[in-house]
C-alpha cells in the first residue's frame, strides 16, 4: 500500500555531510521524495514535534540539540513506506543498530542519531501537517 512519512535529517546529519548519502538510499529503495525543505527548529516547533516525549529525563537534551543547527524535513512516499523507512534507519539508540541500517552505519550516540521517521501512519500525518502545506507536497 503506497503511504506517505515523515523524515527528518538532524542537526548532526547536516553538519556532517550526510544529506545526499542518506537521501540516496531512500531513492535506491524506490522510495520518492515528494515534500523537502531546510529549517532551523526554534524552540516552541522543537516541542510541539516531540510534545509526546515530554516528561522523559532526556526530553531537555533533545530539545537542545534538535534546535542546535539546520535540519532537513522530508516527505517519503512509498509501498508501506512507515514500516519500511523505520526498518531502514535502525534502532532509536545507533550503539544498537544493526550495520546496513542508517543509524548502524553513521552514529554511535543519542540524541545525535543522525535521523528521524515517523513511527505510525498518525504520527506521519501529525508530523507532516506540522512542517508541510499541502501545496509543498509534490506527489505524482
Ligand atoms: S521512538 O521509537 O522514536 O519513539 O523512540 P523513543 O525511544 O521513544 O525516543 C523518542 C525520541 O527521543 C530520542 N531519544 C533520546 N534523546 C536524547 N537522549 C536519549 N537518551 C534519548 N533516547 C531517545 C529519540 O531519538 C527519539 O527521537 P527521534 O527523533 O524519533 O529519533
Amino acid at each position: 500500500m503506497k503511504e506517505r512519512t515523515f523524515v527528518a535529517l538532524k542537526p548532526d546529519a547536516v553538519k556532517r555531510k550526510l544529506v545526499g548519502k542518506i537521501i540516496e538510499r531512500f531513492e535506491n529503495k524506490g522510495f520518492e521524495i515528494v515534500a523537502m525543505k531546510m529549517i532551523k527548529l526554534d524552540r516552541e516547533m522543537a516541542e510541539k514535534y516531540y510534545e509526546e516525549h515530554k516528561g522523559r529525563e532526556y526530553f531537555e537534551r533533545l530539545i537542545n540539540f534538535m534546535t542546535s543547527g539546520r535540519m532537513i524535513a522530508m516527505v517519503i512516499e512509498g509501498e508501506n513506506a512507515v514500516s519500511v523507512v523505520r526498518k531502514m534507519i535502525g534502532k532509536t539508540n545507533p550503539a544498537e543498530a544493526d550495520p546496513g541500517t542508517i543509524r548502524g552505519d553513521f552514529a554511535l550516540t543519542t540524541p545525535d542519531n543522525i535521523i528521524h521517521a515517523s513511527d505510525s501512519k498518525e504520527s506521519a500525518e501529525r508530523e507532516i501537517k506540522l512542517f508541510f502545506k499541502e501545496g509543498e507536497i509534490f506527489s505524482e
